[in-house]
Order: C-alpha cells, then sequence, then structure tokens
C-alpha cells in the first residue's frame, strides 16, 4: 500500500526487462506511491523481455529506445511529454551490459573495441540521457535523476571486468551533470550504490552465486533486495529529499563500511 509520496509526479523508467529486474519493482513502487511513468527498454529487449506486460498492469506507455542513440532518445523524450501532457519529474538509469563479461573476456585479454561499446551502453548512455532531457527542457523544477551503480566503482572486484571503469564513469557523470541540473532546474542528481541482486545483469558476472553470499555475510544487515531498493528510489524521487544532490548513496546492508566480518571466518 502506498503514502502518495509520488502524488502527481511523472517519470521515465529505463531498464525494466523482466520481473527480477531492478527497474521492474522500482516501476511497480513509483505506480503504487501514486506517479505516472513511461517504460523504456532497448528494441530488442522489447521483443524478449515482458516489459508490455508491466506496461498493461502499470498502465504505462512503452516506447522503445537504445540508450546509445540519440535519435531515439530525441524520440523518447517527445513522446514521454507528449503523453504526460508537459514536463517530467524523475528519470531512473537503471541500465548496464559489458561486451566483455557476456563473452567471457578477462580483464587483462579485453577487447577495445567491445570496451568502447560498454563505456557507451553503461554509461555514457546517462549522460546521453540528462543532455537530451536539459536540450528538450523535459524537467520540472526540483525534480529527481537516479542512476544505479555498484562499489567495485571504489574498491577492487576482479571478476566485475570493466563494469568496474563503467561505474566509475557513471558516478562522475552524476556528479558533474548534477552541477548543471541544480543551476538550471534545481533538479537534483545522484546514484545509487546497491547490494548484488540476482537479475539478468547480475547474474552475468563470473561466480555471482557464491560471491552474492560472501556480500550477505559481510553485510550487517544482509543483502538489500531490488524491493528495498525501489523502496530507496521512491524516497529520492520524493519532496522528502530535495537537497540531496551530486552524491553516491550506498544500498547495502552496511557493506562498503566493513573491513572483516566474523560470519565469513566461521566465528560465529
Ligand atoms: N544486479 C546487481 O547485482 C546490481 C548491483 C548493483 C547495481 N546494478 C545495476 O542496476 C542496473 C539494473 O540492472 P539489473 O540488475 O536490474 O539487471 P537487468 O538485466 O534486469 O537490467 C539491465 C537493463 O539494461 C538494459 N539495456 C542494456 N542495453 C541497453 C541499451 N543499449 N539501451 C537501453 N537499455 C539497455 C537491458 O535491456 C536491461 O533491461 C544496472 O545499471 C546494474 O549495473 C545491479
Amino acid at each position: 500500500m502506498g503514502n502518495n509520496l509520488l502524488q502527481g509526479k511523472k517519470g521515465i523508467i529505463f531498464g525494466a526487462l523482466d520481473d527480477q529486474s531492478i527497474a521492474w519493482k522500482v516501476a511497480e513502487r513509483c505506480v503504487e506511491e501514486g506517479a505516472e511513468i513511461v517504460l523504456t527498454n532497448a528494441p530488442v529487449a522489447l521483443r524478449f523481455g515482458g516489459i508490455h506486460e508491466l506496461g498493461e498492469k502499470l498502465n504505462a506507455k512503452v516506447i522503445a529506445a537504445d540508450a546509445t542513440s540519440n535519435e531515439d532518445l530525441e524520440n523518447l523524450m517527445d513522446q514521454s511529454m507528449e503523453t504526460f501532457g508537459g514536463k517530467m519529474d524523475f528519470i531512473l538509469h537503471s541500465i548496464g551490459m559489458s561486451l566483455n563479461v557476456r563473452k567471457k573476456r578477462e580483464y587483462n585479454d579485453i577487447n577495445y573495441d567491445w570496451m568502447h561499446k560498454t563505456f557507451d551502453i553503461s554509461a555514457m548512455s546517462f549522460h546521453r540521457v540528462m543532455q537530451m532531457a536539459m536540450k528538450k527542457d523535459a524537467m520540472n523544477e526540483w525534480g529527481s535523476i537516479l542512476a544505479l551503480t555498484y562499489i567495485a566503482a571504489q574498491r577492487v572486484f576482479p571478476d566485475y571486468n570493466e563494469m568496474a571503469e563503467s561505474k566509475s564513469l557513471l558516478e562522475s557523470f552524476a556528479r558533474s551533470f548534477g552541477y548543471h541540473w541544480a543551476k538550471a532546474k534545481k533538479v537534483r542528481v545522484n546514484t545509487i550504490s546497491q547490494s548484488p541482486t540476482m537479475t539478468t545483469a547480475g547474474s552475468g558476472v563470473k561466480g555471482f552465486e557464491e560471491f552474492f553470499s560472501y556480500s550477505d555475510k559481510m553485510s550487517p544487515l544482509g543483502n538489500a533486495s531490488a524491493g528495498a531498493c525501489a523502496d530507496y528510489c521512491v524516497s529520492l524521487f520524493s519532496d522528502l529529499t530535495r537537497y540531496v544532490t551530486m552524491q553516491n548513496l550506498y544500498h547495502d546492508g552496511g557493506f562498503s563500511n566493513m573491513g572483516m566480518a566474523p560470519e565469513i571466518l566461521n566465528l560465529k
């Protein structure tokens, strides 16, 4: 049951592929809190994923957009504003894909064409979305823009491969563009650094199940679920967090501040 935290607000949600996706849960929670949303994903994801089913359930328009294409993003902004009958209040960037991880190339044997593509999809797309929204004057004042990231941007997780640098770049775009958005429209821009989560993108990482369990033990509160991440996104889209901007916010059950967990050494 919602608390009308997003009553009257409108926003675009990128990246709901199936019912495990973090963006799927965020979409459900935003609508539960009274928001009107547009769902978007890459054309191929629209063909194979379950997004149309979600769109029907939430009474949300589904618009295809490859987040690496300016043309697609321009069309997405235009169509979304037409659907909303005006500007929007929030955007969630929930996009990640690594070609080298997918094709099982190790970090010290990288294919650089794929690396470029990975950075384009997973990080530069965030800049593209924000730049297009600004050029189209698509955001209402005091709006909120969020992207999802992982702590491999700050610490070494060897099997996360080139996604580590993608996330560093993504977080840097949030800080830098956050300045420009704040000055232009009082819009805030943040990244949420989420616990490992069992999704299509997450489980693509080598040894993910073992790592998920390690992280769960390392975090005093345990891993944060996709549903809990959706709750956090709602709070950051709401008017209760208007002065939080240009931050990387850990949503990880305490993992990021741990040094040693007795649970892992079987001392507890
Ligand atoms: N699952 C985890 O363990 C975890 C942890 C921390 C952060 N994240 C981040 O959360 C976000 C969402 O991932 P998820 O775990 O829900 O997995 P997911 O696979 O459900 O979502 C990734 C989405 O990216 C979309 N995508 C890929 N290429 C695209 C393109 N060119 N244009 C538009 N969309 C494209 C996919 O279609 C998919 O919907 C990602 O940024 C991911 O890195 C995930």
